[in-house]
């Protein structure tokens, strides 16, 4: 054995110890309890298929990939989202930590809600700024303490919470954040990638539907799950715009979004914007499921008004058996186990889709309890 593989093997042996090891496969077919894919766009968009654009962008935004359609849709993301601008970048992820590590400076204090997702954590790490603190998930009396213990004079403060979380599916208090914030100063980024396309009559995420668009410095919408396709925008002000085209580095040194992505993001955003746009049918199938886990009454279910759906199974090995036998009858859903969350919050994560029916509801529900029961 070479010595490099030594040594990585030894990193995975760590994870076989700790019963966390990772591995890719196919799902096998089933009935999709796990994917990101809300309203059913990425396979069936309810849009005509649009003209041929282009696979390859040719290079960055900044040299030879800023193709005609980028600006054109930015235009109509922002306006959608009733902001002054809006820059699109290659992923979530992407769009994260180029914000979050260009806001990043010794002048900066983060606060961050200590679910945020490992792209937010990973952008903040990136930055120089040594100021980092994490409030407890949804608690604004903490959030409200650290601010006061850390907001001082010439440093600028950033606040960042999901607005529906993604390992857990709840939702943050947006407007007593916000409220905090601006008592101190602070300003507050919203990563919407759950919320986008799911809530609000149109989908335009929480931030609009709860008219705090003018009292959030930014927010990040993503492509890649309601909206079936790849991508992210992140929405503010022009001025916050230049700041990212100048400091954000994965924007400024990665291949530019594939036109032919940009044109889906336009589809799925003219959609939105249009009297045929609806997600009354994901609803509709959030509500039958509570009704339904409720009757059951599943031990570990955490109900959410939201597609993501969590019932606590502690133990790795707990949640995998689980998970396992929800497989075997046909029901794609996803163990999340440690070290994504914490120990002993090991879980089965359900997302709901528009497309799933109540016969679907039902067997995941039945199976569900013989599975808890007996793993
Ligand atoms: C809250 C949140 N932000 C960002 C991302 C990353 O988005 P993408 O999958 O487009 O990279 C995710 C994806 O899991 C997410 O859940």
């Amino acid at each position: 054995m070479r010595p490099t593989d030594t040594y990585l093997n030894n990193r995975l042996n760590g994870r076989i110890q700790a019963g966390n090891l990772r591995s890719l496969s196919v799902l096998p077919a089933g009935i999709d309890f796990c994917s990101n894919d809300y309203l059913g766009w990425a396979t069936s968009p309810p849009w005509p298929a649009s003209a041929h654009m282009p696979m390859g962008s040719t290079g960055s935004r900044l040299i030879s990939g800023n193709h005609p359609i980028a600006q054109q849709t930015e235009e109509i993301i922002a306006a959608f989202h009733q902001s002054e601008a809006a820059l699109l970048f290659n992923s979530g992820y992407d769009a994260n930590l180029g914000l979050f590590s260009a806001l990043g400076h010794r002048d900066v204090v983060f606060v961050y809600d200590e679910l945020c997702h490992a792209s937010i954590i990973d952008g903040i790490r990136l930055g120089i700024c040594r100021n980092k603190y994490a409030f407890r998930h949804n608690n604004v009396p903490h959030l409200q303490e650290l601010l006061q213990k850390h907001c001082a004079q010439g440093l600028q403060v950033f606040v960042a919470i999901e607005t529906i979380y993604s390992m857990d599916g709840d939702i943050a208090p947006i407007a007593p954040i916000a409220r905090v914030c601006e008592q101190y100063g602070a300003a507050l980024i919203a990563d919407e990638a759950h919320a986008t396309g799911i809530w609000g009559t149109q989908g335009e995420g929480l931030v609009v539907s709860l008219g705090l668009q003018q009292q959030v410095f930014a927010r990040i919408h993503t492509f890649g799950k309601a909206l079936g396709g790849h991508g992210a925008a992140i929405v503010g002000s022009n001025v916050l715009r230049s700041f990212l085209v100048n400091f954000a580095r994965s924007l400024v040194y990665s291949t530019a979004l594939p036109p032919h992505s940009i044109a889906w993001a336009q589809q799925a955003y003219r959609h939105m914007a249009s009297p045929q746009f609806s997600n009354t049918a994901l609803h509709q199938v959030i509500d039958h499921f509570c009704r339904q886990m409720q009757q059951a009454a599943i031990p570990g279910w955490q109900s959410s008004p939201t597609p993501i759906q969590i019932v606590v199974t502690p133990g790795n090995d707990n949640t995998r058996r689980a998970a396992a036998r929800l497989r075997a009858a046909g029901l794609q859903v996803h163990p999340i186990l440690h070290p994504t969350v914490p120990l002993g919050a090991e879980r089965l994560r359900i997302c709901l889709h528009a497309h799933n029916t109540p016969a679907q509801i039902d067997l995941l529900i039945n199976t569900l309890q013989n599975a808890i029961t007996s793993s």
